[in-house]
């Protein structure tokens, strides 16, 4: 397989673009890519102030790193769950990602769960009702509460997520699976900020997984190798592998159902984007201040009371 631009050996195939690269050329190729998307969704520009939230995973640091290529004024927020205390998983992670912030010159802004709060993740899921096996939906829901509280408290403009095609096709199949309209109808690449919640972004919705991987072994990216231990077994994998699978018969196949669907947002096939219950109900958390739907407390700050 040879570059389509230079001859030279070609390091990656995207059969869905029918487009082979050499390295040179797909480590130019995604970054234009991703100033394409910029763009045409209206995401950001370069006198905004962005926070990436940033794991230390191949998606976030490559992410993190094509907004630095493109001289856009990012910095990266990593939250520490407290996740596998034997194998140090959330430490591990948390290194990553402020090796790749020191080498770039970039400001990393760290989030202690258990030194904040008083508890890590594993820990309010243990003493919850919720039990040891939602770790993931304490996390999904800690995560969201953070990212969303800092990036609003220190005025950033936009809180980019690296979430890829991928991510993306899993979601809507799982919701679609469900018929879930109103999650359906909030999948956009840019959701607007709304009264206590930030602007949200996803600059990296139309690349392949296997894309952004390529992209940051290439770049000799140090990231975290192993996935989430609690992430394993999970519905969203379970999609994922099954959307590989169409993709080998039918390449193109995650695109087309994206972007098809991207295209049925914009025509209003789904009802109107709803706003979440939290800013309807129009009250504020006691202890945080940011919207929550009933009760003198948000779901985040009812984790650490139960
Ligand atoms: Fe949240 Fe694994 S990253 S549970
Ligand atoms: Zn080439
Ligand atoms: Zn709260």
């Amino acid at each position: 397989m040879r570059c389509r631009k230079c001859g030279e050996k070609a390091v990656i195939n995207m059969r869905q673009h029918r487009l082979a690269l050499c390295k040179e050329h797909f480590l130019e190729w995604l970054p234009e890519q991703t100033e394409r998307f910029i763009r045409k969704y209206d995401m950001f520009s370069h006198t905004d102030r962005l926070l990436v939230a940033v794991s230390g995973g191949k998606d976030s640091l490559a992410l993190w790193d094509v907004l630095w290529k493109l001289d856009y004024q990012a910095d990266g927020l990593y939250v520490h769950l407290g996740i596998d205390q034997e194998t140090g998983y959330s430490d591990r992670s948390e290194d990553y990602a402020r090796k790749f912030a020191l080498e770039r010159n970039l400001k990393l802004l760290v989030v202690n769960v258990q030194e904040q709060f008083g508890e890590s993740i594993p820990q309010i899921a243990a003493r919850s009702r919720r039990g040891q096996g939602k770790v993931c939906s304490v996390c999904g829901l800690a995560k969201r509460h953070i990212f969303n509280q800092t990036a609003q408290a220190q005025g950033y403009s936009a809180l980019l997520t690296a979430h890829n095609l991928d991510d993306e096709a899993a979601f809507l199949l799982s919701n679609t699976l469900d018929w879930s309209l109103p999650r359906l109808a909030r999948g956009f690449a840019v959701l607007p900020a709304a009264p206590g919640f930030a602007r949200k972004v996803k600059p990296f919705c139309r690349f392949y997984e296997r894309e952004t991987a390529a992209y940051a072994i290439l770049r000799e990216i140090a990231y975290v190798p192993d996935e989430c231990p609690y992430a394993i077994g999970s519905k969203q994998l379970f999609f994922k592998e099954d959307l590989n699978r169409w993709e080998d018969e039918m390449p193109g196949t995650k695109l087309r159902f994206y972007l098809n669907y991207l295209a049925a947002l914009d025509e209003g096939v789904f009802p109107e984007r709803q706003e979440e219950d939290e800013v309807l109900s129009g009250k504020l958390c006691s202890r945080c201040g940011q919207p929550t739907t009933a009760g003198e407390l948000c779901a985040f700050c009812r984790m650490f009371e139960e």
